[in-house]
């Protein structure tokens, strides 16, 4: 992972400025602000009623057209404001690169991030964002109380929530079964080469989560309660070998290992499967093609004698602190989180809302049939670690999940392995 070292040099200074001056008491863990977070400015919810000239928000890519879309439908409906969208990464591990090397280089280029839940802690931290607590608690009996927690580091909201992300199960109904539990599904995918399961296996922060989403529902932990880490455990080893053994017996398809979101959608578009684990978005897109009414959506399993799981995901809108235009940042903010265009967000972009009322909504169930059950999987998900050296945990699990199902390592080692590195990353802050 490119600037880790860095980092960690600025991590260390940050750190030493913070002991010097007496505000940090134990780590990221002690609940003393870090200086970053400490001096951050505020954006203020008044400023958006003023607000004219143009905005550029930055994220990853627009597969499902919503960045896109929403930046044009404010255009249209504020009049004084123009948004566009910038692409700057194709998965979620690429545009958080790109953005924390405009970050650190004080780049006004970007007014608006599109920031994956996972990296609010760090982003925060580094002093990059404006402090969004006053917007947040503004709108806060509209969001989903999780969704909310997802933008919070030491007590301030430090984004936007924009829409939230729990994975799910697409099904050919007339292949297989609609899965009870995981075992269920690698069962019925091992009995015909069509019937075989596609996810997100490249090493990336993808195969982290769906790793995690069957380690959470088979019992497993990263961290416990108070931050220990408790990884090393019979239900990784058993998860891990249950992956790989997937892979080996063709109930898993062997290309996964090179699959992000977009080929594994692609992959599974061809009709040659019978299962794909993606996430909302993909129902629409999955929609315009010839396996339209073919397929059925469903939450995503329980292991075997535990429970269903999922790992919580989702994108926020998180102001630089090097935006020329906060006002009109703020402006839009407001716009793609009012309950009217919450209820687009899952109507024209099959994404999840972070607003609960959308789920219920008439015209987004005639879209979305399966809004329900996407608001109990939203609502069942955990989150992952914490932490401002978040990227470093998640590269921990992902290198090392990747090489047993590669087959360069043994589940044995592999835990181990992550386990410390988990460790020592931790350490890192
Ligand atoms: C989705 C999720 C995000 C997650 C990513 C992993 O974009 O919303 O939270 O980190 O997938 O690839």
């Amino acid at each position: 992972m490119q600037g880790n070292s860095r980092r960690g040099v600025r991590l260390t200074a940050a750190a030493a400025a913070a002991m010097a001056a007496g505000l940090l008491m134990s780590g990221c863990g002690g609940g003393a602000a870090t200086p970053g977070a400490a001096n951050a400015a505020a954006a203020d919810p008044a400023s958006a009623a003023g607000a004219s000239g143009s905005i550029n928000i930055c994220g990853g890519k627009d597969a499902s057209g919503i960045y896109k879309g929403t930046a044009e439908a404010f255009t249209t409906a504020n009049g004084k404001v123009t948004a566009k969208y910038t692409e700057i990464g194709a998965t979620t591990d690429e545009a958080r690169t790109q953005a924390v090397q405009r970050l650190e280089g004080k780049s006004s280029e970007c007014d608006i991030f599109l920031t994956d839940v996972i990296w609010t802690s760090e982003f925060a931290s580094q002093g990059w964002l404006l402090d969004q607590t006053k917007l947040v608690e503004a709108n806060m009996d509209r969001l989903i109380p999780s969704t909310v927690e997802t933008a919070k580091y030491e007590d301030k909201y430090w984004a936007s929530p924009f829409f939230t992300n729990a994975g799910l199960v697409y099904y050919q109904k007339d292949k297989v079964a609609r899965p009870e539990t995981w075992q269920q599904l690698y069962a019925e995918a091992a009995k015909s080469p069509g019937n075989s399961f596609v996810y997100q296996g490249k090493q990336y922060e993808g195969l982290t989560v769906n790793f995690l989403e069957m380690l959470y529902s088979a019992g497993g932990e990263v961290l416990d309660d108070k931050g220990v880490v408790t990884i090393d455990s019979p239900e990784t080893r058993e998860v891990l070998d249950f992956m790989a053994k997937g892979l080996k017996d063709g109930s898993a398809e062997r290309a996964v290992l090179t699959y992000n979101e977009d080929p594994a959608r692609l992959a599974y578009e061809s009709g040659n499967f019978g299962y794909q684990r993606n996430w909302p978005h993909v129902y629409r897109l999955l929609n315009a093609t010839p396996l339209a009414g073919t397929f059925g959506v469903a939450p995503l399993p329980a292991w075997e004698g535990g429970k269903a799981s999922g790992v919580l995901g989702g994108w926020n809108l998180a102001i630089s602190a090097h935006s020329t235009n906060p006002a009109g940042a703020v402006a839009f903010i407001d716009f793609a989180t009012t309950p009217d265009w919450q209820k687009h967000v899952a109507m024209e972009f099959s994404q999840a809302p972070v607003n609960e009322a959308a789920y219920s909504d008439a015209a987004v169930l005639a879209k979305m049939p399966f809004a329900t059950e996407l608001l109990a999987s939203v609502k069942g998900s955990k989150p992952r670690p914490i932490s401002p050296v978040y990227p470093q945990i998640s590269q921990a699990i992902y290198k090392n999940v990747y090489a047993v199902l590669s087959g360069t390592a043994s589940a044995e080692d592999a835990v181990k392995t992550m386990a410390e590195e988990i460790k020592t990353a931790k350490a890192s802050f």
